[in-house]
């Protein structure tokens, strides 16, 4: 195929596209769930436990059913299907039958005709409860005699939802052989995703079966769970996703729930049926990032080469087992870090609670462990008097090297390459300087420098890689523009930019001319859920199949067109190799294969790359390809006020090929923002399973005012066999690596070393106290 000849239009991939759907939500044009209205749309409700751990001995909604403007009502016995939400395990209901599990439970649903009806009657449901014990810290629900919270069924034993290992080599010989021995016990709380649009969704009946819109990040998951708890077959359930105002994992499960809780409402009722969180509802009842508790011993020999690592750790699972066992496990995996280390034990544990279910959140059980285990690289750095960019850069994986799973890594390892430039771009030792001469000059402020270097395994890896698939269809108008639709979903990171940008370059047209068009699960095969950063990776794999197909067939077209067997492209227009003045332009080519009958529509598949995993050792390749990333982060410390200010930020990512500059910078600075947000000031307390103030007032996340101005962000491009044009994937891994440099600078700030989030400014006080 002649692509990409003399004076062919420049590639597209590798250049800063702005965003597609950029000028529809700057113009507020963009419809996002609640935007839309249906006729004969009724507001639905959901009637919450009030309790963490008790059986419902009787429900009486008299008095909501009275209430003004109620149209109805839903209870377990109108749930026509299974009243089971499936994720992963099949423990959760949809509404709670007999027994609540955690404050926020569902139990009914009212639906009224305006949303304000719908609160009051919702207000007015009696429940009379008797309590059972309820537990709420993995430790007490691991003690002997606990109550039992998790479901037999979706538990490996008692309240451990799951226990899951990696065993490597011999601890004991590792530790043995270690000049230095550090250890350290790490403490996180929750993180809520805190995306601008909460949740919402709207189910209408429809042809006898169900379309749900909604924001929503895994269509395909909201349409099997809808499917069952309607009791339909999955080809009566349609799911159209909305505008998406952020989703960093919130919006992976939690949608499935609420989408089925409207379609039961919509299916008894025959009427569309919203149902949209307001913010406080939306904190205390959806899921958030694991609480944890993690124990690390790193040993090392006396020129920093690692020996061995043990891992203990707990995450607070919730009532439920929702998407935890696939949380923990990229836990596991992850908890090593991005180093060799020959001797390697890590024991990681999900545990039943009574409270609200954790989920998915950006970096997916990682970033708790990547605290412990980034503060124990510095830790060791501290007492081998080692430079911590240069103790990091020894042991750091390269190509050829075998990670603590066994898997040996056979290309695209950019981590050295990160760590270098991050020295460089910082200007490491200088600053060092200037911050030594700051803290020798200040009396009440204290500056400090932390790094942090990660690996992200890239898609869902090998706990579920049936779901590492896509499809995509292209669509050639009959006027040369473009219509593509993918299964993966534009959530605010870029995706249908990225995707337009692959397809673009997959047929050798401009961007302009592509569309893309809503994500709707009835226009393309099941393509797994938008998580794992592996929309790039995996579903632009399938657009550029798609392209690659229907380039083939455009080619036929000309050579049909010109009467030559071989052509040149000049610009965008098909040239006769020896009379240029015979030329086509696509949008001629189209119109000559719309009158010829030519099928002008092409289908793309793609799944990725096989991945093994024995669960008894934890060993295996555990997911397709890695990315990379080295964070600096310098910030100061205020010693009377205990406030911490992160005044610079050097960020470095692998990320194979960056097929959109500018959308990949964008992502590396909201990450950086959500680190700091998690280091320095998110915090939700909660007591017995309840969230005590789930509000912006009260969670603090972070404001222009407190990222710093002048961020550097740089690639290093190890290119990837796998990829569209090489990429990998980037979305998760920013916030994965800004927390941890943040955290090892407030730490070199105060001299004392940070165990627990956030370090806010009393945490911090006691730092500084502690390190005086
Ligand atoms: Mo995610 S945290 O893989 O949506």
């Amino acid at each position: 195929m002649k692509r990409r000849s003399e004076g062919e239009s420049d590639p597209i991939v590798g250049t800063a596209v702005p965003r597609l759907d950029a000028e529809a939500k700057v113009r507020g044009e963009a419809r996002y769930a609640d935007d839309l209205v249906f006729s004969g749309m009724v507001h639905v409700k959901t009637i919450r436990s009030e309790r963490p751990h008790a059986r419902v001995v009787r429900l009486d909604l008299s008095g909501v059913g009275s209430t003004p403007g109620v149209v109805g009502i839903a209870t377990v016995a109108d749930i026509p299907g299974e009243n089971i939400v499936p994720i992963i395990y099949r423990d959760m209901p949809l509404l709670a039958g007999g027994v609540v599990r955690y404050v926020g439970e569902p139990l009914a649903l009212v639906a009224a005709q305006t949303r304000d009806a719908a609160e009051e009657a919702a207000a007015r449901a009696q429940v009379a409860y008797e309590d059972l014990p309820a537990v709420f810290d993995p430790r007490d629900a691991l003690a002997p005699g606990a109550p039992p919270i998790a479901r037999p069924d979706a538990a490996d034993e008692g309240n451990a939802f799951n226990h899951m290992v990696i065993r490597k080599g011999n601890l004991a010989h590792g530790f043995a052989h270690a000049d230095v021995i550090v250890e350290g016990e790490y403490e996180v709380g929750y993180q809520e995703h805190a995306y601008l649009e909460p949740q919402g969704v709207i189910a209408v009946p429809e042809d006898g079966g169900m379309t749900v819109y909604g924001t929503l990040q895994c269509p395909f998951y909201v349409q099997n769970a809808v499917a069952n708890v309607l009791g339909l077959p999955l080809a009566r359930v349609r799911i159209v996703q909305t505008a998406t105002g952020g989703g960093f994992g919130g919006k992976e499960d939690v949608p499935s729930h609420l989408a089925a809780l409207a379609a039961v409402v919509a299916w008894k009722l025959r009427r569309p049926a919203k149902l949209v969180l307001d913010r406080s509802e939306d904190i205390a009842t959806t899921s958030k990032r694991h609480p944890g508790i993690i124990r690390y011993r790193t040993g090392a020999k006396r020129d920093g080469t690692l020996t061995a690592v043990e891992v203990e750790f707990y995450y607070n699972a919730g009532a439920y087992q929702t998407l935890s066992s696939a949380v923990l496990w990229r836990g596991l995996v992850h908890a090593p870090g991005p180093y060799r280390i020959p001797n390697v034990k890590v024991d990681a544990y999900s545990v039943a609670t009574n409270t609200v279910p954790c989920g998915a959140f950006r970096g997916f059980g990682s970033p708790q462990v990547i605290f412990a285990h980034e503060s124990q690289m510095d830790e060791l750095a501290r007492r081998l008097r080692m430079d911590p960019l240069e103790l990091r850069a020894r042991n750091a994986l390269r190509v050829g090297d075998e990670t603590a799973t066994g898997q040996v890594l056979t290309e695209s390892v950019g981590l050295a390459a990160c760590i270098a430039k991050a020295r460089e771009i910082s200007r490491w030792e200088e600053v060092q300087a200037e911050v030594a001469a700051f803290n020798r000059r200040e009396r009440f402020k204290r500056r400090g420098i932390g790094a942090s270097t990660v690996m992200y395994g890239v898609g869902m890896g090998a706990k579920a890689p049936l779901l590492d698939k896509a499809g995509a269809y292209l669509k050639l108008e009959a006027d040369g523009s473009v219509t593509l639709a993918v299964g993966t979903t534009e959530m605010g990171q870029g995706a249908e930019t990225v995707l337009a940008q692959i397809a673009a370059d997959g047929l050798g047209i401009p961007v302009g001319m592509v569309r893309v068009a809503p994500v709707d699960t009835s226009r393309v095969p099941d393509s797994g859920p938008t998580v794992a950063s592996r929309t790039t990776t995996v579903q632009g794999m399938a657009v550029l199949d798609a392209a690659r197909r229907l380039r083939l067939r455009i080619e036929d077209a000309v050579r049909a067109i010109l009467g030559c067997p071989e052509f040149t492209v000049e610009g965008h227009r098909f040239c006769h190799p020896q009379d240029p003045a015979r030329s086509s332009s696509l949008a001629e080519v189209a119109r000559w294969m719309w009158t010829h009958n030519w099928d002008m529509g092409a289908t793309g598949w793609a799944e990725a790359k096989p991945v093994d995993w024995d669960p008894a050792t934890g060993r295996g390749n555990a997911y397709f390809v890695y990315a990379y990333a080295c964070h600096i982060a310098l910030v100061e410390v205020d010693l009377l006020t205990g406030e911490t200010r992160v005044t610079g930020f050097w960020a470095v990512h692998d990320s194979g090929r960056i097929v959109n500059p500018a959308t990949a910078r964008g992502q590396v600075i909201g990450g950086i923002a959500q680190g700091i947000g998690y280091a320095l000031m998110e915090d939700l307390p909660s007591r017995d399973g309840r969230i005590l103030a789930p509000s912006f007032t009260s969670y603090h996340i972070p404001t222009a005012r407190d990222v710093p101005t002048g961020i550097a962000v740089a690639f290093v491009e190890a290119p990837y066999s796998g990829g569209p044009f090489g990429a990998k994937g980037l979305g998760e891994v920013p916030l994965m690596a800004s927390h941890a440099a943040v955290a090892n600078a407030v730490s070199s700030a105060t001299g004392s070393r940070l165990r627990a989030y956030p370090a806010i400014p009393e945490r911090v006080l006691d730092l500084v106290a502690n390190g005086a």
